[in-house]
């Protein structure tokens, strides 16, 4: 980077009044941390977040690496992010301006907000929904789903929200997995003008067994289209909440209590649950809201993620709301009616923080230089100060065009790198402190000790790859893998690794600036549209169609608009086929994934061989496989390979 890296110094207007300003602010706030950990984070917890018991005590480490933050403080995380804006004089403020795929909008101000979460709140409780129970939420993009994470935040219920794009089976792995006692679905969902099942899948998922533990399916009413109804078990949401009192008294959980699980993909096995704490989460989602984004009273706040992924949790659900903040949350897609539908809308709302991913960016890019009628400069956004990535890295030229084109060359770019399990942002330029660098995430959030070491956990020089680690604990992070502590230690706390959380990236610091450039994963993690996938999980599926498969590998290629996209090299039970019956047979595994995890895992490019190839241990020999997919010529020595015969089957597409 420090050749030939360009380097956009603060604009003097990010500067002036941000809630960071100027690099001696943002230093400073690292040696308060630095000086002393523990302290720092607690000073922040006590004024970002409001505490029904104060906590004596910051960080415990005594069971390490079961780290616990403010432990013996008691809080609610929907007063937190509802009832004290109310109380402070903000309850005819908006909260959410939700814009519907047809445009529809309708606003809701925290009063509101807070009277619909306290109904919604009651009504699981007459449902019989208590303290600890889990609660699978499997909704679009609405208030509705944000008003029943929000009740299970107020009763002390555990979310686990599951995306709207996985399958039945994904759907039941993860109702049995929590033991939920009761589901929250839509009817249907609506997305670039087509209706798409959601309460016919839980059905599906209902059906495939395991499932004993829900008592109940509660049912919003989005479409209206006529669904099939278990009268023992499906409950409208609008029956179930008119009657309610619009008050509900929180209840006060200690720090520690698990707020929510959210599934992620790993490099091995079934998807984990991630599980998050109440306290040390909302602290770390409301400072780093707060930070990161410069929001102010004023600004009106847009991520487009997903309330199925951490991006929709903490950016959406609560740390925008946490703040007191004002955003927009939408329910379709980029490119509905029209790939002007972003630059649109943060038109019409006058959006002054925009938070979404490269592979949107990217596939805007191409629809604008297709089509003048969609070219950001179409649109006025002169409302925009501050714009932010995530879920991947964003390549400099994406990252030029998004700062040009859309941010007006004004507006800072924070490139946000976090994962589910660290809660919230853990290296990201601050917009009024960090000068920026094209595809670099710059330097730590304060208070997260971010550090690049070896295999052996010791620190590399800045200018040498290693592994990405963090040294020390942090509010927000991990705390189980649900159920399964055992995973928790040894995926994210190798024992050669000295106790340094280990993210699964490899990075590289700038030998001059110690800034931080994510070089990808280091383990068989996908990232296909800012969508993680695990390679094991896409095999497994597809070796589960016994019929046909005898042997699968998935690889990711490297994609210019969706980052990497997904290629399986299958070895069937009967003979390899081509031509025609090759592409037919890949259709039906293709559609055979979609059905085992959802239609974000078919792999898009499946090609058959008589076998894998192997190494003489008859280990599968993937940096082959990567090779194959990217089209490249091999150059690795295949000297070891079993069957080189199958290479030149594999090189074949369908
Ligand atoms: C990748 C999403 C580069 C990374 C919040 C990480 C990034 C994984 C960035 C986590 C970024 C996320 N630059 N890579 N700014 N942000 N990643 O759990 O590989 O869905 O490990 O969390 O996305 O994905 P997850």
């Amino acid at each position: 980077m420090s050749e030939k890296a360009i380097i956009y110094s603060v604009p003097e207007a990010a500067m002036k009044g941000a809630h960071v300003s100027g690099m001696p602010a943002y230093l400073k706030l690292v040696a308060e941390a630095d000086a002393d950990h523990g302290a720092y984070w607690g000073r922040l917890a006590r004024e970002f977040v409001s505490w029904k018991t104060p906590f004596t005590e910051s960080l415990d480490e005594r069971e390490a690496p079961f780290f616990k933050w403010f432990e013996d403080g008691t809080l609610n995380a929907s007063f937190n992010c509802l009832d004290r804006h109310v109380e402070r004089g903000q309850g005819d403020k908006v909260a959410i301006l939700f814009e519907a795929d047809d445009g529809r909008i309708n606003r809701v101000t925290y009063s509101d907000l807070l009277a619909r979460t306290c109904r919604m709140a009651n009504a699981l409780k007459a449902r019989g929904v208590k303290k600890g129970d889990r609660v699978v939420i499997y909704m679009s993009m609405s208030v509705e789903g944000v008003v029943a994470m929000q009740a299970c935040a107020r009763i002390g219920a555990t979310h686990s929200v599951v995306f709207g794009g996985f399958s039945a089976q994904s759907l039941r792995e993860r109702i049995t997995g929590a033991s939920a006692v009761m589901v929250i679905t839509a009817d249907e969902q609506l997305r670039g003008g087509k209706q798409l099942p959601l309460k016919a899948i839980v059905d599906e998922a209902m059906a495939l067994g395991g499932c004993e533990s829900v008592k109940d399916v509660i049912v919003y009413r989005r479409t209206g289209r006529q669904i099939a109804w278990e009268a023992s078990r499906d409950r409208w949401m609008h029956e179930e909440t008119q009657a309610q009192a619009d008050t509900c008294d929180p209840e006060w959980v200690g720090a520690e209590h698990p707020l929510f699980i959210l599934y992620t993909s790993g490099s091995t096995g079934n998807p984990k649950g991630v599980q998050h704490s109440t306290g040390g989460y909302l602290v770390h989602a409301a400072v780093s809201s707060t930070w990161t984004f410069d929001l102010k009273d004023d600004d009106v706040f847009w991520c487009t993620a997903d309330i199925g992924w951490v991006t929709g949790h903490t950016y959406i659900t609560y740390g925008p709301l946490a703040i007191g903040a004002t955003q927009i949350i939408f329910e379709g897609v980029p490119t509905y009616p029209d790939a002007g539908r972003f630059w649109k809308m943060i038109q019409d709302h006058k959006v002054s923080v925009f938070y979404t991913a490269p592979t949107a960016i990217r596939s805007l890019i191409k629809a604008a230089e297709a089509n003048e009628a969609v070219h950001p400069r179409s649109y006025d956004l002169g409302s925009l100060r501050i714009l932010g990535s995530v879920g991947e890295p964003i390549n400099p030229a994406a990252w030029e065009w998004y700062h040009q084109h859309v941010g007006g060359g004004r507006c800072p770019i924070v490139d946000t790198f976090w994962q589910t399990e660290t809660g919230g942002h853990m290296i990201t330029p601050l917009p009024g402190a960090t000068p920026l660098v094209p595809g670099s995430c710059t330097l730590p959030f304060p208070g997260i000790a971010a550090a690049v070491v070896d295999e052996t956990g010791n620190d590399v020089p800045n200018g040498q790859g290693g592994l990405l680690v963090v040294k020390k604990p942090w509010p927000g992070m991990i705390r189980n893998i649900w159920g399964d502590p055992e995973r928790f230690k040894s995926s994210y706390f190798p024992p050669e690794l000295k106790g340094y959380y280990l993210a699964g990236d490899g990075a590289i610091r700038d030998a001059e600036s110690g800034y931080f450039t994510i070089t990808g994963r280091i383990d068989d993690v996908l990232n296909v549209s800012g969508h993680r996938m695990g390679t094991m999980e896409i095999e497994s599926a597809l070796v589960s169609c016994t019929a046909l498969v005898a042997e699968a590998a998935v690889v990711g290629r490297p994609d210019e608009t969706t980052g990497e996209t997904i290629c399986a090299f299958v070895v069937l039970k009967g003979p390899r086929p081509t031509g025609d019956e090759a592409r037919k047979v890949a259709t039906e595994l293709r559609n055979w994934v979609a059905k085992a995890i959802g239609p974000i895992a078919k792999p898009k490019d499946i090609r058959f061989g008589d076998n894998l190839p192997k190494t003489r241990s008859g280990k599968i020999m993937r940096r082959l496989l990567r090779s194959i997919a990217k089209d490249e010529a091999i150059t690795q020595d295949i000297s070891t390979l079993e069957n080189p015969a199958v290479l030149d089957q594999l090189m074949e597409r369908n």
